[in-house]
């Protein structure tokens, strides 16, 4: 389903009469609930122009929610679905009107880059983008792009959910060899949160030795909080008033769901995290050249606010961010709900201890199983379902490793306790080399990261 309209950008076409947006509302819906039928009976995505295949079979995945009416709940704030098997990615697919990452796609990334795809590509985890066909037309034509990510400092500890995007904007980093901007949003934070400033701002430099850690190149990447950034880039301010002209409450209240009595703060902080989708925000990395593309690695619950920026690119002069989707990291009790650090023990987070890890798995990992030996032994377990498995599934490189532990989880020959052990085996050392990492960060390295500055890059 590739190269159609987002939901937000059928909604607004400058020169429109609003009064239609009812009209159009029920006719976008429509076109939804038809796409989703269509994809239920067949088994196939909706590709206009092509009849249905004869003979279609209705692929029943059991799924506990169908149809729009009880759609799985995903914005920046919650992710939420009935189904264990976590929220169903093709459906959102069509109702954020993104396109899915297909193996042609994967392939594509493999021969530009020559190397062998992330394994968060090659497992789908990083399910769907926007526009990254045409970055890599332009990449092959010696067009660069760079890369745009973030992170919301709410709280000293980083999850190892928060890790997803940015373990794979690294791989993007070293295989493309382009500049990145991370921004850090204590604005947003404290907008949202019942936080000090100056908590904030100290929970985004603590943030920062954690994404650091991740192992970026400090001559290509610029890391920056809003608090500081925002006062001292004139060029960057600029970019959130255009953006924020052309945007209006109708549209925001529409996209995120503000109410009124929401503060003002919150309704105009989605300008500030659409500004770095725009080179001409960092003057001191691309010098006045507003025409770079940007790619935004993130998970899908951050789409909306760059639905909005896609849709205001265009009449501001600028062109849209392309993005890449990544599904997510679930929670100890389950994939109806992604890891949040909100909740202490639906997480694994990057301070934990190797003990901490190990009682928290066996304690609270969701698991696939039966209910006594013997049955799991005769029946087998469901890893559709099953916590500790998901968890392999991001975090083991062996692709015929963790095929293997799939079968022998599926036929009953690998009990869940031993299925947590291996997870256990693989989470305890990487979390304990990240932390290792991080030790080495000092604040005279932070301070390199955050400094405006140059970076060493050819577009
Ligand atoms: P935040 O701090 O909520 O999340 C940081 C990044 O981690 C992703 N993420 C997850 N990915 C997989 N599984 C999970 N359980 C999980 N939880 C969070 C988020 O999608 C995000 O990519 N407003 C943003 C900060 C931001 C930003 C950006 C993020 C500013 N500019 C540009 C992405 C791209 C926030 O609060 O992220």
């Amino acid at each position: 389903m590739t190269n159609h309209l987002s939901y937000f950008e059928c909604h607004y076409q400058p020169g429109c009469f609003w009064v239609l947006s009812a009209e159009i509302d029920v006719a976008v819906q429509l076109l939804l609930k038809l796409k989703t039928d269509y994809k239920h009976l067949t088994g196939q995505d909706y590709k206009a122009g092509c009849p249905p295949p004869e003979n279609v079979v209705n692929q029943d995945n059991g799924a506990a929610t169908d149809g729009i009416d009880e759609e799985d709940n995903v914005d920046p704030w919650n992710v939420s679905t009935s189904n264990a098997k976590g929220v169903d990615y093709d459906k959102l697919i069509v109702r954020f009107g993104s396109s899915k990452i297909e193996t042609e796609l994967v392939d594509r990334i493999e021969k530009v880059t020559g190397q062998k795809p992330h394994r968060f590509l090659r497992r789908g985890i990083f399910f769907s983008h926007r526009d990254m066909h045409q970055v890599l037309d332009a990449y092959e034509k010696n067009k660069s792009f760079y890369l745009y990510t973030g992170r919301g400092p709410s709280s000293e500890a980083m999850h190892v959910g928060h890790l997803i995007p940015f373990i794979f904007t690294k791989w993007l980093q070293d295989v493309f060899d382009i500049p990145l901007v991370i921004q850090l949003t204590d604005d947003e934070k404290y907008l949202w949160k019942d936080l000090a400033i100056e908590e904030c701002h100290r929970f985004a430099v603590e943030n920062a030795k954690d994404i650091i850690a991740c192992g970026f190149d400090v001559n290509k990447t610029f890391i920056f909080s809003d608090f500081d950034y925002m006062g001292s880039s004139p060029e960057f301010y600029r970019n959130v008033v255009k953006i924020q002209k052309h945007v209006t409450y109708n549209q925001v209240k529409g996209i995120f769901g503000f109410t009124d009595s929401d503060c003002i703060g919150k309704i105009s902080f989605p300008a500030i995290q659409a500004a770095p989708s725009f080179s001409n925000s960092f003057p001191q990395i691309f010098g006045g050249r507003k025409d770079v593309q940007c790619l935004i690695p993130c998970a899908i619950d951050q789409d909306p606010y760059f639905r909005m920026t896609r849709d205001v690119a265009p009449r501001i002069g600028y062109p849209k961010p392309a993005l890449l989707h990544s599904s997510f990291f679930p929670a100890l009790q389950g994939a109806q709900t992604k890891m949040s650090a909100s909740d202490a023990n639906s997480s694994i987070f990057l301070t934990d201890t190797p003990k901490q890890i190990k009682n928290k798995i066996n304690k609270h990992a969701f698991s696939g199983g039966k209910d006594t030996i013997e049955e799991h032994r005769k029946f087998g377990g469901n890893p559709d379902v099953d916590v500790s498995f998901m968890y392999l599934t991001f975090f083991l490189d062996d692709d015929e490793q963790l095929e293997k532990i799939k079968q022998d989880y599926s036929s009953g020959a690998l009990l869940t306790g031993e299925l947590k052990k291996i997870l256990i085996e693989t989470l305890q050392p990487m979390i304990a080399q990240h932390q290792e990492r991080r030790k080495q960060v000092t604040e005279e390295t932070v301070k390199q990261f955050m400094t405006p500055r140059p970076l060493n890059f050819k577009l």
